[in-house]
């Protein structure tokens, strides 16, 4: 009997890779980010491409700002802080993160 569970591995990878940008831009949504951030233009909070054009995809970025939309933050970008964010989990936030960084 052959196994095919590795198969099924590589096959959910690619699934989970080409479906992640059109699912993080859904959590975006879904978590109200969009309430304070516009992809091109700043709003309340700065657009996500002038946040990824700042950090790139430095990895120790990843980790900073995932905290900061946890636990919110200030001072970075003007004035107004930005509150914290209870209902994402660290595992989304750093989602939301990657997905912002590479706007
Ligand atoms: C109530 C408005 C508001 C909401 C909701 C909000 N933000 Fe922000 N966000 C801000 C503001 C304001 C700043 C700028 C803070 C600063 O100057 O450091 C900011 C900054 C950021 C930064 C850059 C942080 C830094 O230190 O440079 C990231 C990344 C970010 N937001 C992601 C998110 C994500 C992801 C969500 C949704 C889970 C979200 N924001 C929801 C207002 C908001």
């Amino acid at each position: 009997m052959p196994d095919f569970r590795h198969c099924a591995t590589a096959l959910f990878v690619v699934l989970l890779t080409s479906s992640s940008a059109v699912a993080s831009s859904e959590l975006a949504r879904s978590k109200n980010c969009v309430a304070c951030h516009h992809a091109e233009r700043k709003m309340i909070g700065p657009a996500f491409k002038a946040v990824a054009e700042r950090y790139g995809k430095d990895e120790t970025a990843i980790k900073t700002l995932s905290e900061r939309v946890v636990k919110g933050g200030g001072g970075h970008w003007g004035q107004t802080p930005m509150p914290p964010q209870p209902g994402v989990s660290p595992e989304e936030a750093e989602t939301l993160v990657k997905w912002i960084l590479a706007q």
